[in-house]
């Protein structure tokens, strides 16, 4: 994001060992024992490595130490699901730092009641699932002529019962995926008139237990199973990003795709008691360290992505623990880590074709940009 954040560097000093995870802080070049940090872009064509900064920064760093002093005066933000969970506190943090942050709610009593209070937090309606209303929110954001300089596609439903959107798409995939993909095609001039702007999709470490079966998205040839439906979906979050800062970064424009971690919010509304029970001693029993977050923590990588200036010049990577993630096996078991096939350049490109195909949306721009 360039000059805009000059001197970020200086003030985003990781913070200290205790605060840390015990990390020794350090820059992620001076981590690497060099003084030109391997994954630092200089030319915008060249490809980001899914590989670890070693920022310093881990698990229990909150949102609020990453953006430390950092001022984002004059920059406008979209939050989806802005206003619960993880969301509300990335619009919380991105707002207190100077940002007019757009908030599209799909139940308008619940984001009011959320967000009274924040300044510079404007609360608009949106449906992810409903292509109707993201094309109304969309025309009403790109009629105020505003550049966007941070999108954040956060909002998310997990593992609900079977159901189909107005357009004939399994629910998950629709809201998660296809409502995202439309809403970003449609800001797309807004996002390159930004002249340096940054989108955030949220995945998961749930894109584990399956990729995106391109022949039959809304299990129409085997039973459903919403937990490979909610992989699915943030498969698609992760291809979408990376697929999308291709396009991109010629533009100005850089995706990455966020893994929060397991954080304590509302998502998890339509699991069982038991279903819970078991996800945890799942957890539990992969990941020694397993630690429960809470929104502080887990909107951290969210806004690390969305603006942190160490991530200048980078783009199309999967991030958690406010650093980019390092690939595993696909049969890995560890609750972290990219699985290979969401690092697929060319399952990423043929979601993209089909995402153009089922929601009708293109990513152009008005003749004089373009
Ligand atoms: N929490 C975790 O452990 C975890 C782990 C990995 C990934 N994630 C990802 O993180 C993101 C945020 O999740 P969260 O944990 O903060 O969940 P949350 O507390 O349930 O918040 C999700 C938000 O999405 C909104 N939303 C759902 N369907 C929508 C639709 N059709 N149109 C517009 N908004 C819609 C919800 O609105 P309502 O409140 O009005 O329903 C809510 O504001 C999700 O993408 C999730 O997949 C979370």
């Amino acid at each position: 994001m360039g000059g805009d954040y000059a001197g970020e560097m200086a003030r985003e000093r990781p913070l200290t060992a205790t605060a840390h995870d015990g990390v020794v802080p350090t820059d992620a070049a001076a981590a690497r024992g060099d003084s030109s940090p391997p994954n630092k872009e200089r030319n915008p064509s060249m490809t980001t490595k899914q590989l670890a900064l070693r920022t310093g920064y881990g698990p229990k760093t909150t949102a609020e130490e990453v953006i430390g002093a950092t001022r984002l005066d004059g920059k406008v933000a979209i939050v989806t699901g802005g206003y619960v969970g993880i969301g509300l506190e990335t619009t919380r943090v991105l707002a207190r730092a100077g940002a007019t942050v757009v908030v599209p709610a799909r139940n308008a009593a619940k984001a009011k009641n959320a967000l009274a209070g924040m300044d510079r937090v404007e609360l608009e309606s949106m449906d992810l699932s409903d292509p109707e209303s993201v094309d109304a929110f969309t025309a009403r954001f790109l009629a105020s002529g505003r550049p966007l300089h941070l999108l954040i596609n956060n909002a998310g439903v997990m593992a609900i019962p079977f159901e189909k959107s107005v357009r004939g798409f399994e629910l998950q995939l629709a809201t998660n995926h296809l409502g995202h993909f439309q809403l970003t095609a449609r800001v797309w001039p807004a996002l390159v008139k930004a002249n340096g702007a940054r989108v955030v999709a949220l995945t998961s470490w749930g894109h584990s237990m399956g990729s995106v079966d391109l022949a039959d998205p809304n299990f129409a040839r085997r039973p459903y199973d919403k937990w490979k439906a909610y992989a699915q979906s943030k498969s698609a979050n992760a291809l979408f990003a990376l697929a999308l800062d291709a396009r991109g970064k010629e533009h100005g424009v850089r995706a990455f795709s966020v893994h929060p971690g397991s954080v304590a919010t509302e998502l998890a509304r339509s699991l069982s008691e038991g279903e819970l029970q078991a996800l945890r001693s799942t957890l539990q029993r992969s990941q020694e360290s397993f630690l429960r977050k809470m929104p502080p923590e887990g909107a951290a990588t969210s806004v690390w992505c969305a603006t942190s200036s160490v991530l200048d010049g980078m783009g199309g990577v999967y991030c958690e623990d406010v650093d980019i993630g390092e690939p595993v096996a696909a049969d890995s078991k560890e609750p972290r880590g990219v699985r290979p096939w969401i690092m697929d350049r060319d399952l990423a490109e043929r979601l993209w074709t089909e995402s153009e195909e089922w929601t009708g949306a293109r990513f152009t721009l008005p003749a004089r940009q373009g």
